[in-house]
């Protein structure tokens, strides 16, 4: 499976940094076949960031999408309109949605289930607090995130690859420059694998699951070597060029 290198930008950025960036980024992800790179830039820069990256192999995310078609959601987007506005990905669940906006597991398996309906993969994220990790509780938190927040529509058969990735992000490990052991990262991705695949009914093979969580150049190389790691999703370290150009060039 080849390893995805995905940048959530956040709110943050504007046209002239973006088609820097993205320019860099579909140089870079030219030269590194073996990432699939993803752009997830704020919702109004999607279609220059997706014009920018037109014939390069990298593809575009969104970070959020609202689980209904369409209606009075003042300032929501629904799936097919970020499917309409060239994204292949979103984001669903991150954990300052989960905490800033409340959301459940069932609203983040409602938007994924709306997401897969309308064409897009949805990256759906996982993660304990620090309090959780240090009352021993990692595992039951994480493990009833990702049975709560796969929808139905969450397939994958035989050797295929799933229509849904998974991305486990320490919610302590966001922004803090503060990163999990490798062997914590391995034992987290086996389980949620392990959950996964059961609750989906396929081979653990196919379940993606990335680690986000104070990603950088740095350790980029040594957390995409850990057993179970698919890929990862990086925040502010994809705001930067040359950073984020070294994070794809790291999984060779
Ligand atoms: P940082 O890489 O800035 O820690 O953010 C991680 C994240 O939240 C990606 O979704």
């Amino acid at each position: 499976m080849k390893k995805l290198v995905v940048g959530n930008w956040k709110m943050y950025g504007n046209s002239a940094m973006a088609k820097a960036l993205a320019a860099s980024v579909a140089r870079k992800s030219g030269d590194f076949p073996e990432a699939g790179v993803v752009l997830c830039p704020p919702h109004v820069l999607l279609a220059q960031v997706g014009q920018w990256l037109a014939g390069a192999k990298a593809a575009l995310g969104a970070q959020d999408c609202h689980s209904e078609t369409e209606g009075a959601f003042t300032g929501d987007v629904s799936a097919s309109m970020l499917k309409e506005a060239g994204c292949s990905y979103v984001i669903v669940g991150h954990s300052e949605r989960r905490s800033a906006y409340c959301e459940t597991d069932e609203m983040v398996r409602k938007k994924a289930k709306k997401a897969i309906k309308s064409g897009l993969c949805p990256i759906i994220c996982v993660g304990e607090t620090l309090e959780e990790r240090v009352q021993g509780k990692a595992e039951e938190v994480v493990g009833r995130q990702v049975r709560g927040s796969i929808p139905d529509a969450a397939k994958a058969t035989g050797d295929q690859k799933s229509n849904f990735v998974l991305a486990y992000e320490p919610v302590w490990a966001i922004g803090s420059g503060k990163i999990p052991t490798m062997d914590d990262i391995a034992q987290m991705h086996t389980y949620i694998v392990s959950v996964a695949s059961k609750c989906v009914g396929c081979a653990p093979e196919v379940v993606a699951v990335l680690y986000g969580g104070s990603v950088k150049a740095a350790n980029a190389r040594d957390i995409m070597s850990v057993r179970g790691v698919a890929g990862v999703l990086v925040g502010g370290a994809s705001l930067k060029e040359d950073e984020f150009c070294s994070i794809i060039a790291a999984v060779k």
